[in-house]
């Protein structure tokens, strides 16, 4: 059973944008769309390791900036080359305005 912590407010990431989370224990990027909110690893998965957190977001994939490969973040799948490999996702809960991430 993962262990929920709050990493942001619901304010920090509006529609359509990503928000990196950069702490001690956990590094995952935040995504806003239409209102509902996703977390996935911050990291491609490519052998140069882009920073998705940089990345553009289109419908629920998100493009990795330094070469173009994509990841579904509902499930962290690789939908385009080079990506090839999943990328980890978090369940999100959001409460009071709160983002809490389940961390494993
Ligand atoms: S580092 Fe992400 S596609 Fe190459």
């Amino acid at each position: 059973m993962p262990n929920f912590v709050t990493v942001a407010t619901v304010d920090e990431v509006p529609p359509g944008e990503l928000k990196q989370i950069k702490r001690e224990d956990i590094r995952l990027v935040l995504a806003n769309v239409e209102g509902q909110i996703y977390a996935f690893g911050w990291e491609c998965n490519h052998t140069s390791g882009g920073p998705l957190y940089d990345g553009w977001l289109e419908g629920l994939e998100i493009e990795c900036p330094w070469h173009g490969g994509r990841y579904d973040i509902t499930t962290g799948e690789a939908t385009s080359f080079p990506a090839c490999d999943v990328i980890p996702v978090y369940e999100v809960q959001v409460e009071d305005g709160e983002i809490k991430v389940g961390i494993p």
